[in-house]
């Protein structure tokens, strides 16, 4: 990836990479009014690795959501690359999702009829990557988070931490400038878990993919290396993780803790 082009040739401007200013999301519900976000001024640089955390309900799902632009802000604004997101037509606003932003849900969303290597190259044929290209973009992918040998599976063939790593895929392979994670470990035991937080800090490092993920999970917060605390829809701390800034402790081999295949292209 060049730095100072996107994929989709537009020219990549210096400064954050995300930055929401002043961001308020309320929800009518009747005649109660959940103000969900409280006014939240937030800046992501290029390559971070940062946790959303708070309590239930402090506005994490909410706030992803809106840098994720899956949902509009009652005010304030959302930037990405720059460009204001509300300024954006349907189309511009389609190709930035589609280009710039990776998703991973917490009920990993795999298409079940698909197999994990059509999953996988499904964002590709939405951007249009031709077939020989994506097959086998898809396939170094699954390697690379280790489940070689289970590209024709189905989702209900695999562990719920293989899909999560097929959701992970999914979400590299296209490209993306930042993934958005929402508890990404929130369905999977301890140990799969970590082995999932220790591949996308790899991840991370390797292709220079931002992440920006929410969690409830100590475990998690101990892998980040920005911390973002959210109380009642306000950031209330914004520290250093527990994450050393060298990525050299992500253990080559913690994947087959997880019944994963390690296995590199
Ligand atoms: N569609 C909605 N309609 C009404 N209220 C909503 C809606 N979505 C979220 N809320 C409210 O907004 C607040 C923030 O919710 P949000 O889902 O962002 O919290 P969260 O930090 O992700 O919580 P959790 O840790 O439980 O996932 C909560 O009070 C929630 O009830
Ligand atoms: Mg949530």
């Amino acid at each position: 990836m060049s730095p100072t082009m996107h994929q989709d040739g537009s020219p990549c401007p210096a400064g954050p990479l995300v930055r929401v200013a002043g961001l308020v999301k309320r929800y009518r519900q009747e005649s109660i009014v959940v103000e969900a976000l409280a006014g939240i001024d937030l800046e992501v640089a290029g390559g971070e690795f940062l946790a959303l955390v708070g309590p239930s309900g402090s506005g994490k799902t909410t706030l992803l959501n809106l840098i994720g632009c899956l949902d509009t802000p009652t005010a304030g604004q959302v930037w990405i690359d720059g460009r204001s997101v509300e300024r954006l037509s349907r189309r511009e606003l389609a190709r930035l999702r589609l280009y710039r932003i990776g998703f991973i849900f917490q009920e990993y969303n795999l298409i079940p009829v698909l197999t994990a290597l059509e999953n996988v190259e499904y964002v590709m044929l939405l951007q249009g990557v031709p077939a020989r290209e994506r097959r086998s973009r898809a396939r170094e992918m699954l390697a690379e988070v280790g489940l070689a040998g289970m590209e024709q599976r189905r989702p209900a063939q695999l562990s719920g931490g293989q899909q999560q790593r097929v959701a992970v895929a999914r979400a590299i392979v296209s490209r993306p400038a930042i993934v958005l994670a929402d508890e990404p470990t929130a369905n999977l035991d301890s140990v799969s878990g970590a082995a999932l937080l220790d591949l996308m800090r790899e991840l991370n490092a390797r292709y220079g993919v931002t992440f920006l993920f929410s969690t409830h999970d100590p475990m998690v917060m101990a892998r980040a290396r920005r911390i973002v605390r959210l109380h009642d829809g306000r950031i209330v701390a914004d520290e250093a993780g527990g994450a050393r800034e060298t990525t050299e402790e992500t253990g080559e081999d913690s994947r087959e803790d997880a019944g994963g295949q390690t296995a590199r292209p």
